[in-house]
């Protein structure tokens, strides 16, 4: 269904419309109710200010160890103790990727990096150690408390070549062809309109500049409840995309040189006690869903441009 802007309505999951924190894996989570793009974009603001609330005011929120002391097999676990021994500790407790894009992107000395939805700032951070002094990172986030919890952050890393961006992902306040690489961490599934936020990625990038970005994605088909119930659990919003329809959308924005790499495949296990509480029949299903939702690093780039043929 489309409204008169083009934006997707579509079903999420949330306890209620105020309080959409309470629930599932850590913070958020609920029941079923159809939500406009803009309702979406209400919800993930208001999830990730209390998120940043917890941060600066030290209490847990996401990332929880489960009922028998696991840790969270989505966001624990990402970085080195040798990336991030020097970063604030609030960066690095921050932390609500799904993977760790840094590590896998090539960044080079005197780049132009963009993190969409960089969230307490740790891979902004990280990204502007490798492009070094004449390098820049942007971060780029829409909620207010995460970009004072980042500057915050910023402050106390002492690190100059950072800038926090207030905006949106579907809307990039930056101009054409000005970053190298974009990055992102477990940010673009919570989009409602993922075609608009890859072609704003496609339109910002130099002609060559790389597209490098942790997501959580779905490989297969999974029966439509269950998948509702998987993606409460690991908070995508707004729907992870399935694999091949992440690379056909990106070579669709025209991307070329497109990969999705699992990086974590998640097991029925990981979801067990959340989706039993959510009432999911865990043994009748359990097939369906095992192995199917994977964090993945995806790739792409922006072609070099055409040379005009000589007239
Ligand atoms: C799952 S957290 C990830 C944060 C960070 N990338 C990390 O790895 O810790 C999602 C972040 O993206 C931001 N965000 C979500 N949707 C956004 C949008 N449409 N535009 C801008 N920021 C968005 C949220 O405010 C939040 O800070």
């Amino acid at each position: 269904m489309k409204d008169k802007n083009h934006e997707e309505t579509i079903r999420e999951e949330s306890a209620d419309p105020v309080s959409p924190i309470a629930g599932a894996r850590s913070c958020c989570g609920g029941t079923s109710v159809e939500r406009s793009s803009g309702d979406i974009k209400g919800v993930v603001k208001q999830k990730y200010g209390e998120a940043a609330l917890n941060v600066t005011s030290h209490r847990s929120c996401c990332g929880e160890p489960t009922s028998d002391g696991r840790s969270d097999p989505i966001t624990s676990n990402l970085y080195g103790d040798d990336e991030i021994s020097d970063l604030p500790m609030e960066a690095v407790t921050a932390s609500l990727g799904c993977g760790n894009p840094t590590a896998l992107a090539q960044l080079n000395p005197g780049e132009t990096i963009l993190d969409l939805g960089s969230g307490g700032g740790i891979d902004v951070l990280l990204s502007a150690k490798r492009v070094g002094p004449v390098g820049m990172a942007y971060g780029l986030d829409m909620t207010d408390e995460m970009l004072a919890l980042a500057r915050e952050n910023q402050r106390k890393a002492g690190v100059k070549n950072v800038e926090f961006l207030k905006g949106e992902i579907e809307n990039i306040p930056l101009p054409d062809n000005s970053v190298d690489v974009i990055i992102s961490n477990c940010v673009i599934n919570l989009s409602a309109d993922k075609d608009r936020v890859l072609a704003e990625a496609y339109r910002v990038l130099r002609p060559g500049g790389r597209f490098a970005v942790s997501d959580v994605v779905v490989r297969g088909d999974v029966p439509a409840e269950i998948r509702k119930s998987v993606e409460l659990w690991i908070g995508c919003v707004a729907g992870a995309l399935e694999e091949f329809e992440y690379a056909a959308k990106l070579a669709r924005a025209g991307f070329e040189s497109i990969e999705v790499e699992p990086t974590r495949i998640y097991k029925l296990e990981d979801a067990r006690e959340f989706l039993a509480a959510a009432g999911i029949d865990v043994e009748k299903f359990g097939r369906a869903l095992d192995r199917k939702f994977m964090s993945a690093f995806i790739r792409a780039r922006k072609p070099h441009q055409q040379t005009l043929p000589y007239l």
